[in-house]
């Protein structure tokens, strides 16, 4: 409702500026040229109508959105915000008997309905299908919301294939095995399919190898299926978080002692444990410094799945983070490669290694 007063007021502003500005250029002009700045500003105004009336809604009566990781973080409050819009959620859990999963179910709407969903399990996956195919409102599943994931750090050395294997499980095939099976459903109500991903899709940070494979994964996956899928008039688009560590349940709590343990001697001998103590204070202090509340992300969810013109993507960083990625992406690999050379990290790091 407060859209559409503040889109009535604009509207409204916008005719009492086009008829002082009409006045003006008959005053000076002549009657020929009024006529033609009125055809002129009157399409305009008639293709901002069109654009406004497109697919989008400011409420999700009789929709249903699917949103994979509500246990914490946010798809937990992605799937408060969308019920008390009056969506139907569907908020799928690891662990629906947990407290996350619990607190959705006691404090949500008689909608909200609470799956077992680990995207790694095909039969998860499977009977999640067929109770959200049991209990969809009239205009059926309106969008799906790929937001599990896990995330760690550590060089890329240091992580075995299993490591990788399980990054790319969770954030990668997980998010295509929902995607694909909820597909149907969302192409036949002409709907959104949305991805989080992250800053590191994009950014090459050191000790940030395993978890960038994933979602640089995701993203391809997710512009192909965009270029397809509008074919079909579904909407996809690509949620980049920089750092909300402290918002989220997301950080990575390992002690120096279990990633010095799990290092073999070769590594031991290169990477001295000093360094190893000293990178993961740095890595946990970064972490805190990141933003305290979800707000931004779960506002971009809301707009790509709201918004009649939803973006292929959103990146939700502070001003200056913003500034330095749009330079960042348009340097060359030599520039940004070296950018690294300015962390204070960089330095120790290559002063501790034996090489
Ligand atoms: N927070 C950030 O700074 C940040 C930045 C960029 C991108 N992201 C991305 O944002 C998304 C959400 O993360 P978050 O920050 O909200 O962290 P979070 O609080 O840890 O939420 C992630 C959720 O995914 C669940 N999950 C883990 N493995 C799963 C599996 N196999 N199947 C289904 N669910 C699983 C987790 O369950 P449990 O709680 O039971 O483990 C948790 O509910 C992730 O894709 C993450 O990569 C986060």
């Amino acid at each position: 409702m407060q859209r559409a007063a503040g889109t009535s007021n604009s509207m409204w502003s916008a005719l009492v500026s086009l008829v002082i500005l009409l006045i003006c250029v008959y005053l000076y002009l002549g009657v020929h040229i009024v006529v033609y700045s009125a055809f002129t500003v009157g399409l305009l105004l008639m293709a901002q109508v069109l654009r406004q009336r497109g697919r989008g809604m400011s409420e999700g009566f009789e929709r249903a959105v699917l949103i994979t990781g509500c246990d914490s973080g946010f798809g937990y409050q992605l799937a408060k915000t969308l019920d008390s819009m009056g969506f139907t959620v569907f908020a799928g859990c690891l662990c629906s008997d947990g407290h996350g999963a619990q607190t959705l179910a006691k404090e949500g709407s008689q909608r909200l309905r609470v799956l077992q969903l680990d995207v790694t399990r095909d039969e998860d996956v499977r009977l999640a299908k067929t109770l959200v195919e049991a209990n969809l409102p009239e205009k059926g599943l309106w969008a799906v919301v790929n937001n599990a994931g896990i995330s760690d750090w550590g060089e890329t050395e240091w992580n075995s294939i299993e490591d990788y294997q399980k990054m790319a499980d969770i954030n990668l095939f997980g998010s295509i095995r929902t995607s694909i099976a909820f597909l149907p459903f969302v192409r036949a109500s002409k709907g959104r399919m949305v991805f989080v991903s992250s800053i590191f899709a994009f950014f090459n940070c050191m000790n940030m190898g395993a978890y960038s494979m994933s979602k640089r994964g995701l993203e391809a996956f997710a512009d192909c299926l965009r270029v397809e899928l509008s074919s079909f008039d579904v909407k996809v688009s690509i949620i980049q978080p920089g750092n909300f560590g402290p918002a989220t349940n997301i950080r990575t709590k390992k002690t120096t002692q279990e990633i010095w343990d799990k290092l073999d001697e070769e590594h031991k001998l290169i990477f001295n444990r000093s360094y190893i103590e000293i990178a993961n204070s740095y890595f946990q202090s970064s972490c805190n410094a990141g933003f305290k509340d979800c707000r931004m992300v779960i506002d971009a969810m809301v707009h790509a799945l709201t918004a009649p013109n939803p973006k292929a993507r959103y990146l939700l960083v502070s001003l200056v983070e913003r500034m330095f990625f749009s330079v960042f992406s348009l340097l060359p690999t030599v520039i940004t490669d070296a950018v690294f050379t300015i962390s204070p990290i960089y330095h120790k790091r290559k002063a501790m290694l034996y090489l």
